[in-house]
């Protein structure tokens, strides 16, 4: 009796289930997959790109996009570079407006008032991301071919780097880091303009660099080793083959000799897309070597090098002696040997081939 009375009892529970709790998590499920409701969201938009292979490739917010990141003039140009060369990679050119919506973004959300506001207005930080999300994944996938992996490089995505992670789950961080008194070299030589830098004061701009790249820092540190690479220019353009194998495991791709001769995919059909007027591809269109890495010593003013520490004090956080003019980064490779052996020797040849591979680059204005 006992038993048959706990069956029936079991039984009764059964029902009570199906009748009444089933429904409501059928109803649950459903609304949660957003075919139902009034106020549902559907955030997984798929963006679809036909190759010239004539294959669909489709994207979403949970692809495993790969972000390149740092600061200006610290080789980030070169990366994306070495890793267009690889056949399941598309970065291409630096899209300039992925940055500023993200710094739109940050913008909104800066003052009590102005998110009060949106909040107000119905615009939840939900809305305001997937929209901002929908922005990134057009530019990003439709700028340029479609690859297994696609990749972004504009160097200040960095800065939103823990609200890009937000946006797309899957994605991967590389941060490009080099010596700042190169940087600003470069910078100032090269007359690269960035917002609030003086180029006329080295003192200015390496202070900036050393403040900018705090929050940089800081944004790959949030991100954690799995979600955020740090890469530093000297290893990469003195041991190109070691650094390469550690950012292809890093990002789970399989090796490829190819990223060692990027220089050989200029412009070609699934190679190293280059824009005319970025002002670091004259450079990439050269083999690695490492013509760049010491062009600073002599060129910042005594005073300056004498406070160096002071100055830009990320340069010793990051590992960079700010006493030594130059530190000794190392000794390269042979084959960087070799490249900046050719690249010295043959200065007109390069410099032909440079015009000629930035004539002919696509899109021609
Ligand atoms: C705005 O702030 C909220 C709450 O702190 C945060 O969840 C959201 O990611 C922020 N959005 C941006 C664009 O920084």
């Amino acid at each position: 009796m006992i038993t048959l009375r706990g069956v029936v009892g079991g039984r009764k529970v059964l029902l009570v289930f199906v009748c009444l709790v089933a429904p409501f998590l059928y109803l649950l499920l459903f609304i949660r997959s957003g075919d139902s409701g009034q106020c549902q969201f559907v955030t997984s938009r798929e963006t679809v790109v036909f190759g010239n292979d004539g294959k669909a490739h489709s994207y979403d917010r949970s692809s495993p996009f790969i972000f390149i990141g740092g600061f200006p003039r610290s080789g980030t140009t070169l990366v994306r570079a070495m890793l267009d060369a690889h056949s399941d990679i598309r970065c291409g050119e630096e899209t300039r407006v992925v940055p500023r919506i993200l710094q739109l973004a940050a913008q909104w959300n800066r003052s009590a008032k102005e998110t009060n506001r949106l909040h107000e207005a119905g615009l939840t930080d939900q809305i305001i991301g997937d929209a901002v999300a929908a922005f990134i994944l057009e530019v990003v996938v439709k700028h340029g071919e479609p690859a297994p992996r696609v990749c972004n490089k504009d160097p200040f995505t960095l800065k939103y780097g823990v609200y890009l992670l937000k946006l797309f789950p899957q994605a991967k961080f590389i941060f490009m880091i080099r010596d700042g008194r190169a940087v600003v070299h470069s910078l100032i030589s090269r007359k690269v303009t960035v917002t609030g830098f003086d180029l006329s004061d080295y003192r200015q701009c390496l202070t900036k660099w050393s403040n900018s790249m705090k929050t940089m820092l800081k944004e790959c540190e949030e991100l954690g080793p799995d979600k955020c690479l740090k890469v530093k220019y000297e290893d990469l353009v003195l041991h190109p083959k070691s650094q390469m194998e550690r950012i292809l495991k890093y990002l789970g791709l399989p090796w490829m000799d190819d990223v060692l001769h990027h220089e050989q995919f200029i412009n070609k059909p699934g190679g190293v897309s280059l824009s005319k007027v970025e002002r670091s591809s004259d450079q990439v269109v050269k083999p690695v070597n490492v013509e760049a890495l010491t062009k600073w010593v002599g060129a910042i003013p005594d005073d300056v090098v004498h406070d160096m520490e002071t100055v830009a004090p990320m340069l010793t956080s990051l590992g960079y002696d700010p006493k030594a003019n130059p530190p000794n980064y190392g000794a390269p490779d042979p084959e960087v040997a070799t490249n900046t052996y050719d690249v010295q020797k043959n200065h007109d040849k390069w410099t032909k081939t440079v015009e000629n591979a930035l004539h002919k680059s696509k899109h021609l204005s």
